[in-house]
């Protein structure tokens, strides 16, 4: 995946370089800028004296000193001014530079904070999607493996009726996983624990068989249809929704996140199986209903299981119709779950 999505302190990344959120005078500050030359050592701010400052939107490259990586590649973002004032362009160019710098210098992994979402107040959410656009595009012309490192929570805003929606969807999804698994174990134990528990989870639910939601049926294929279908393998069903969906190859593997590396060898063998995280990201990528993702997914060898929350939340996703990586990691991050992408 060549944009990741990490949940971590930046002066901890052994990337080959690491991006600052500075100040134009490069002498230190709070925020990650504070972290960053805590972390190095004097020796860095000895080095930034010499520098003679970085205009906004620019890029400057030191040593890393007592950091983990070997460079780091200081910024300045633009401060938030309500967005009229060329404030986009200039964190794009902030992104933009400290990239060439990091391929001027041989970098093959780079970390960057969200530049201009703390002290200089840049909405998080309109932060992350210029980071990821500025740095997809990028990627376009170059390979490198680079991380946004997403630190406080606050990062993602999920918003209050979308957690809910989420929280009652996994929690009948949940149940029903829980509950078929638990009511056939019937015995003395589980009986009286099912019993017990459900009475707690959903007090307003007289018999069990209120819980119970019958399987919505599904379109019967015909045998040849099916036997088809089952000689598909992932590859195949990936190559045919591509062309369905009139899509090129590039496009599909770039919306997905996954590199051409990757994608060439799913390509150039038909019974290549993917990590699960890929097919999902594949699925999403494709804008496939839920049951051709899941068929999809079968293809590789999975399911999404309504014992793990990030499959609900994927199918959440999915069933609604919402194919926005940014949305569903939003939502993957507000549950603690690992992100699309990461
Ligand atoms: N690792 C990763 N991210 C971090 C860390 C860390 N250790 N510390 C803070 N962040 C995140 C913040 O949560 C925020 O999302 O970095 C993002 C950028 O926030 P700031 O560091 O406040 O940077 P910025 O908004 O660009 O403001 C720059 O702040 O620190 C001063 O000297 C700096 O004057 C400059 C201004």
């Amino acid at each position: 995946m060549p944009v990741q999505i990490v949940r971590n302190d930046i002066t901890k990344m052994k990337c080959d370089a690491i991006v600052n959120a500075a100040n134009p005078t490069l002498l230190g500050g709070g925020g990650v800028d504070g972290a960053i030359h805590e972390a190095a050592g004097s020796g860095l701010l000895e080095e930034c004296r010499t520098l003679g400052g970085c205009k906004t939107g620019e890029a400057k490259l030191t040593g890393a000193y007592d950091l983990p990586c070997k460079y780091v590649i200081h910024t300045v973002g633009p401060v938030w001014r309500g967005g009229q004032n060329n404030e986009e362009a200039l964190l794009k160019s902030c992104y933009r530079n400290s990239l060439t710098t990091a391929l001027e210098h041989g970098c093959e992994t780079l970390a960057f904070p969200l530049i201009s979402s703390g002290v200089y107040g840049y909405p998080k959410e309109q932060a992350l999607r210029v980071a990821v656009d500025s740095i997809t595009e990028f990627l376009t012309e170059h390979d490198m493996l680079v991380y946004i490192v997403v630190f406080d929570r606050s990062s993602f805003r999920i918003s209050e009726k979308l957690f809910a929606d989420i929280s009652s969807f996994i929690d009948d999804k949940y149940v029903d996983a829980n509950f078929k698994f638990r009511f056939s174990g019937r015995g003395e134990s589980g009986e009286s624990a099912v019993l017990g528990e459900t009475q707690i989870l959903y007090p307003a639910a007289a018999n069990l068989a209120q819980l119970r939601r019958p399987a919505k049926p599904t379109k019967a294929l015909s045998l040849e249809e099916a036997l088809k279908q089952t000689d598909e393998s992932f590859s195949e069903m990936l190559l045919r929704k591509i062309d369905e969906k009139g899509m090129t190859d590039a496009q599909c593997y770039k919306k997905a996140n996954i590199d051409r590396k990757l994608f060439s060898k799913i390509r150039g063998d038909r019974l290549y199986r993917p990590s699960k995280q890929t097919a999902i990201a594949f699925a999403i990528a494709l804008e496939l209903p839920l049951g051709e993702a899941k068929d999809m997914l079968m293809k590789a060898g999975f399911a999404l299981s309504h014992s793990s929350r990030f499959d609900i939340i994927i199918e959440y996703f999915i069933t609604n119709e919402n194919y926005n990586v940014f949305e569903i990691n939003e939502a993957l991050f507000a549950f603690d779950q690992p992100l699309l992408g990461a």
